[in-house]
């Protein structure tokens, strides 16, 4: 049988980055999906089943028809203020089926696990420097805590049996493919830059910059925007790395540098050549001041060069993906 990487969540927009990566690579791809946020359509290699990482029943028949070397694990709901209003959707879907997920991996040995994880695992660092691994973890929202309670499954399986896992903690993921092909699609988002390209073509008449009064340089907070191909290449070093037999470890992916909120609207507008209608709101509930991640670890260990560590390149292909997606509709 040929070795398979088993993708949960490919059809998301991170995860459809990975596979259109990974079946570049000439890997052999199943994505699991239930396409609750996700879409077929962005799954641009391998085979994808639509399904849940709850179905144990299915899991066993994916993991008994296929030879699954390795298992990438983005099935996941990611949207913070929603994981405040029904924190339980958060801990059923994220925690309680990783669980089951790692289960049916262990029951079929199964031991190389790359897990997304988020930088709200962090909660409000104490200071404003880059943020290492090392720092505390101390989520403020169910979103982060359904993850950080997955991290420390995993933490305590590789403690004990084969497992071995790389859990990438993400900070602010943007961008999407240059070539225009996938990008960020889910409705209801609520991040700064699909927002901002939505007003920029016209679906909103407004972009609130939520608190100026922050302890930043220009008052608005802080962010490391990463684009979402330097950290799909994360993912496949990640997996070329437990390939090589190395051990569990837990990183950073952001750049080592933050834009303000300002900045970004700023990169939109240059992208879009036209002014946004801005208007300036009360901070939002839970939101750090400034949140950069110190990646070092990821860059030595990994050898990981980011290509598109430039505000105009994420922006850019964000805003290109909003009027694809605009035209398409
Ligand atoms: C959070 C999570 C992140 C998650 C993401 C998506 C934390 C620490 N991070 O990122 O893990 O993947 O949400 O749900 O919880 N802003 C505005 N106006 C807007 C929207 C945002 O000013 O309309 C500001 C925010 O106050 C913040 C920055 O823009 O300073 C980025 O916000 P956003 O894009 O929502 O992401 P985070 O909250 O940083």
């Amino acid at each position: 049988m040929t070795k398979t990487v088993l993708v949960t969540g490919g059809a998301g927009y991170i995860g459809s980055h990975v596979v259109r990566q990974l079946g570049d690579a000439g890997a052999h791809v199943i994505v699991l999906d239930n396409l609750c946020t996700g879409f077929a359509d962005a799954v641009l290699s391998g085979e994808l089943i639509r399904g849940d990482c709850g179905d144990s029943e299915l899991l066993d028949q994916i993991f008994g028809r296929f030879d699954i070397e390795s298992v990438l694990h983005f099935a996941a709901h990611t949207i913070v203020p929603e994981s405040v209003a029904d924190p339980l959707k958060y801990y059923a879907n994220n925690t309680c089926k990783t669980r089951n997920l790692l289960q049916v991996c262990a029951k079929h040995s199964v031991n190389n696990f790359v897990f997304s994880s988020t930088a709200a695992v962090y909660g409000i660092p104490d200071s404003d420097v880059a943020i290492s691994e090392a720092a505390p973890t101390s989520p403020i929202n169910p979103y982060g805590l359904s993850k950080l309670m997955s991290e420390w499954m995993l933490r305590d399986l590789a403690a004990t049996t084969g497992l071995r896992h790389v859990t990438l903690r993400y900070f602010n993921v943007a961008g999407s493919d240059p070539q225009g092909r996938i990008g960020q699609s889910t409705a209801k988002a609520t991040l700064l830059t699909k927002v901002a390209c939505e007003a920029a073509i016209g679906l909103r008449d407004r972009v609130a910059i939520f608190g100026t009064d922050y302890p930043t340089p220009d008052g608005t907070g802080v962010r490391d925007y990463i684009h979402v191909e330097d950290l799909a290449d994360a993912h496949l070093l990640a997996l070329a790395y437990l390939r090589d037999n190395g051990p569990s470890i837990t990183l950073n992916c952001g750049y080592g540098h933050g834009y303000s909120v300002r900045a970004v609207l700023e990169a939109v507008e240059k992208a879009a050549g036209k002014p946004l209608n801005i208007v300036e709101e009360a901070r939002r509930a839970g939101d750090p001041p400034s949140l950069v991640a110190d990646a070092q670890k990821l860059r030595s260990l990994f050898a990981w060069e980011p290509r598109y560590d430039d505000l105009d390149a994420i922006v850019s292909t964000s805003l290109a993906w909003e009027q694809k997606l605009a035209d398409r509709r």
